[in-house]
């Protein structure tokens, strides 16, 4: 969950670290720090908190040095301190360490160092390896056999990028189940966790694959194997559209992300048709379906559920991907995994996925980033194309999702007419429109402790989607239902003026929910309705466009996404980066 950026140049080093460093801060904001080589002396700053907060970070722009790494935390093992924040050098400081990912087996590690005679300064599990590595270098002098050696004493996770004070020349990496990627420009070299930590210098990456060590310097890339051989790869070139980056006029990239969508739905909607055909034959085909992914992502996969079974009559499990390894019984050859994920990176996703193919089912999975290690690991994906989301909140991801999952399920159906898109890019831009309103709201229910969301049928999933969004940006509980549920158990926590947000579109379903929205409102509750028809029931009416029943959830979806924004705003709080959070949750 943590960034890293790692450079070795021909210039100094420090002031392209601290712009990729808070381009990378989405992924962990907990602490920061970077470590320089200065003529031939390891130099090190760090501090707690984001990085411009810090009052580190100041003088970290001002560090010379051609080679350097930086890291944001995103704390595991370990209190938010400055002992524990990156970088970790080791005892006589010859070696600096960055790292993503957890050592599952540090403890015997550490213990059987301290034997040797190291001391430890941090409580974090990161530590070891800096210990490890100065050993295997003292053994070897050579950064990238010390390297190779140590990395061979780790289980568990991690993207590592390591320094040698008496080596400012190179720099070394390896990864196990956490990205690193290199990114190959002219005369400097970066390793990062994410492309978007040195796009702005380069578009030319290579994706590492796991158990691969690598050494950078100025000009050249090696990479060792697993089996100790050289690989030979030639870099990639990924989208400059990546580079931007930036807030625009937006006061966060959360705001600006939700209102991307109107053109962001357009983007996903462009899918190379002959892939789209493949993936439906896949899951016309498969013994036993299953659509994995976590929290907003699963959402969207409840979603492409929904739709598969009542319009296509196909059966599919859908599996939180935490979970996906208690449910391998129907896991087999002939078994298809349809995987959803905004970063194409998150732990428990690739956990699952790779679960699945090891008892030979196939993956297809539906990913904004490209090049992540869920798009390299499927044998088919179909990419959201809705560009880099930052905001820790997924938006824009969540509705691309939408979208793709619909293509795929229209495919399956063998729906030739395309959708008219531009149609659905205006009932978006309509559903912006509900800001003022919103905003209302927000003044009235900013003091309520609980919120709750309800829905039934095809809308319930969007009803756990408001849910979520308020909870991780304005930090009020709240909980997503379908509208059956609340008399067998919830109606007891409804009280007056209890705010219930009830996703209610006309169809088949509205009459009843308006039944139970009297329910709530005949208790007390206050009932605010999202929907394309007014109903006195709701004390506050959020009207969305009249959209096909299969794109409804798009427009639902703004007013919930709006909320949650404008309440953090309202409650002082970040909504880019929620406390205890991070973007990309590559731990388990
Ligand atoms: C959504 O707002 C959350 N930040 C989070 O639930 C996220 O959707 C989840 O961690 C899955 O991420 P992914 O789509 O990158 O796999």
């Amino acid at each position: 969950m943590c960034g890293i950026i790692g450079c070795v140049a021909e210039e100094p080093v420090a002031a392209l670290l601290l712009d990729g460093l808070v381009r990378v801060e989405y992924r962990g904001y907990d602490s920061a720090g970077m470590a320089t080589i200065s003529r031939g002396k390891l130099g090190v700053k760090k501090g707690v908190g984001r990085v411009k907060d810090i009052e580190e970070a100041r003088k970290m722009s001002a560090m010379s040095g051609t080679v350097g790494m930086a890291h944001t935390r995103w704390a595991t093992h370990g209190g938010v301190t400055n002992a524990n924040a990156h970088p970790h050098a080791s005892c006589k400081e010859q070696v600096a360490v960055i790292h993503n990912g957890i050592i599952e087996n540090y403890i015997p590690l550490k213990k059987a160092l301290i034997a040797k005679g190291h001391r430890f300064k941090s409580e974090t599990d990161t530590e070891v390896i800096s210990h490890i590595v100065e050993d295997e270098y003292k053994r070897t002098k050579n950064p990238l056999r010390a390297t190779q050696a140590a990395v061979k004493k780790l289980k568990g996770q991690y993207a590592i990028v390591v320094m040698f004070q008496d080596r400012p020349d190179v720099m070394t990496g390896a990864r196990k189940d956490a990205p690193l990627i290199v990114g190959v420009g002219k005369g400097k070299m970066f390793l990062a966790s994410d492309v978007l930590a040195f796009i702005g210098h380069t578009d030319r990456t290579i994706f590492l694959d796991n158990y691969e060590v690598v050494q950078i310097t100025k000009e050249e890339v090696k990479i060792i194997g697993p089996d100790g051989r050289e690989v030979r790869r030639d870099p990639n070139q990924v989208a400059w559209e990546l580079s931007d980056v930036t807030k625009s006029d937006y006061a966060h990239y959360t705001l600006k992300e939700i209102n991307e969508q109107p053109k962001t739905i357009v983007a996903a909607s462009v899918q190379d048709p002959y892939k789209v055909a493949e993936f439906a034959r896949a899951i016309k085909r498969a013994k036993s379906l299953f659509i994995t992914a976590s929290g907003t992502s699963y959402h969207a996969g409840l979603l492409m559920k929904f739709r598969l079974s009542k319009e296509a009559r196909i059966r599919a499990d859908v599996v939180v991907a935490g979970e996906l390894k208690e449910h391998t019984e129907f896991l087999g050859k002939g078994s298809v995994v349809v995987a959803l994920s905004q970063s194409g990176e998150t732990a428990d996703v690739m956990e699952a996925v790779r679960e699945a193919k090891k008892h030979g089912a196939k993956a297809y999975s539906i990913v904004n980033a490209a090049g992540s290690s869920l798009a390299r690991e499927s044998d088919v994906t179909l990419l959201l194309n809705c560009g880099p989301e930052v905001g820790v909140a997924a938006t824009k991801s969540f509705t691309a999702q939408v979208v793709v999952a619909n293509l795929v399920v229209d495919a399956v159906l063998g729906k030739k007419k395309p959708d008219r898109l531009e149609e659905l890019s205006e009932a978006v831009a309509d559903a912006l429109k509900c800001d003022g309103q919103v905003q209302e709201l927000v003044r009235e229910y900013r003091d309520r402790p609980d919120f709750y969301f309800v829905a039934r049928g095809y809308e319930s999933p969007v009803a756990m989607e408001g849910a979520l969004k308020l909870k991780e940006l304005s930090y009020i509980h709240a909980e997503g239902m379908p509208a059956s549920e609340l008399k067998h158990g919830t109606l007891a926590l409804i009280e007056k003026g209890t705010p219930v947000v009830f996703i209610n579109p006309s169809g088949p379903n509205h009459a009843e929910s308006l039944s139970n929205a009297e329910e709530l409102s005949a208790r007390g509750a206050d009932v605010i309705g999202i929907s394309d028809v007014r109903d006195q029931v709701y004390k506050h009416y959020i009207q969305i466009p009249k959209v096909s029943p299969k794109s409804t959830p798009i427009v639902e979806a703004i007013p919930l996404q709006l909320l949650a924004y404008r309440m953090s705003v309202a409650k002082r709080n970040d909504p880019d980066y929620p406390r205890n959070l991070a973007k990309s949750v590559t731990v388990k």
